[in-house]
């Protein structure tokens, strides 16, 4: 199958950092052709999920994927770290940052990021920092890094305060997504990736939402051209949203649609893998619709409309489904005092008009939010 390749560009970018997506299958075993020019003899620390360890026997994928970046480059390192968001922490990140510098790194050596969502966030946080910013490429091997995490330059880890609150943008210098990976990934981590795929029909794109809807049954039995007509379509709008707008000042903030309920959830789960962050904002687009719903923001029929397909997906729409958190409004309202998109001590949510149009509601009025979470919860 011939890679579909995206670009990624900003438009008020000074250092240029414009990359590429490489979408296919097979890309791994042959990816000198595609990295060749970026690994040239450089020094390379490769930061993998334990999962993949050679120690463990490996994974084919990954080791295949090894043996082509030997043939750029023979100075190759190898660090694990366990994937879950219970791993992304600043002990991790410490861990990484000695690690690679224990390594002997210069400016001119390169991180490579091979896993889920976890491991490129620190990978990408690391990269930001190391003797002021070295380059990294994404290697993403989950649907949910894939189609959201591995692009647009998002990089950080957790705090006691909630979901990645400590971070920096900092783009890679490639992207890399190999279909082929996803046959070692786990069912109920391709449904959770499958919420942010879902995510982008229902903020911008109403014909990719009824597209998945008529095609959900032969993507997750991982039909390989559906699964590459899905992972570029998403990265196709999310870099044309971020085009413009590369550290969230604006519109970028819409790709976080069901995410300020979902980030609130994921931190009363402690991030233990009772919920996983596809799942929680799973719960969290639903509400998302319900709130514009009541808003009169949109109407019945179209929030009904994205429940049932999640329903359909069973994949969780309530908080009926985490009753064991004891969540009350008041809690996750005080959650919700820490997100990135509030400014001046406002609230600031991802509504929608329709399926297809969600927009930034600034100055969330407090008692129509505690009412609503009240009837919710
Ligand atoms: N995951 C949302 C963003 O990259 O902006």
């Amino acid at each position: 199958m011939k890679s579909k390749i995206i670009n990624v560009s900003f438009n008020n970018n000074f250092e240029n950092s414009s990359y590429q997506i490489f979408i296919g299958t097979g890309i791994l075993s042959n990816c000198d052709k595609i990295l060749g020019k970026f690994l040239k003899n450089k020094k390379v620390i490769l930061i993998h999920d334990t999962f993949f360890s050679l120690e463990k026997g490996g994974n084919k994928n990954f080791i295949n994927f090894v043996e082509a970046i030997k043939k750029s480059t023979m100075n190759v390192k190898l660090i694990s770290i366990s994937g879950g968001d219970k791993t992304k922490n600043i002990f991790e990140l410490n861990r990484v940052l000695e690690k690679s510098l224990s390594y002997e790194i210069d400016r001119d050596s390169l991180i490579i990021a091979f896993g889920g969502g976890v491991i490129g966030d620190i990978a990408g946080f690391a990269s930001s920092v190391l003797l002021r910013g070295i380059n990294y490429i994404q290697i993403p091997t989950t649907l949910l890094s894939q189609v959201d995490s591995s692009v647009g330059g998002k990089t950080g880890i957790n705090s006691r305060k909630g979901k990645n609150l400590i971070g920096s943008f900092h783009q890679p210098i490639a992207v890399i997504a190999d279909i082929d990976i996803m046959d070692s990934l786990p069912k109920r981590e391709f449904l959770a990736g499958l919420v942010e795929v879902i995510k982008y029909g229902l903020i911008k794109d109403k014909s990719f939402f009824d597209y998945l809807e008529e095609n959900y049954k032969e993507i997750l039995n991982y039909n390989q051209l559906k699964l590459k007509k899905i992972i570029s379509k998403s990265c196709e709008i999310k870099s044309e949203i971020i085009k413009n707008d590369e550290k969230e000042n604006g519109q970028r903030a819409i790709l976080n649609l069901g995410h300020t309920f979902g980030h609130a959830i994921e931190s009363f789960g402690k991030y233990d893998g009772t919920i996983i962050h596809g799942e929680a904002v799973s719960i969290g687009i639903c509400l998302a619709f319900k709130l514009s719903l009541k808003m009169g923001f949109c109407d019945q029929s179209e929030t009904e409309r994205v429940i049932n397909f999640f329903e359909k997906l069973k994949l969780p729409t309530s908080f009926k489904h985490i009753k064991n958190f004891s969540i009350t409004a008041s809690k996750i309202l005080e959650k919700f005092k820490y997100d990135k998109k509030n400014r001046n001590n406002q609230l600031t949510f991802i509504l929608n008009k329709k399926i297809g149009e969600s927009f930034i509601k600034n100055d969330m009025d407090i008692d129509i939010l505690t009412k609503f979470l009240n009837e919710e919860i």
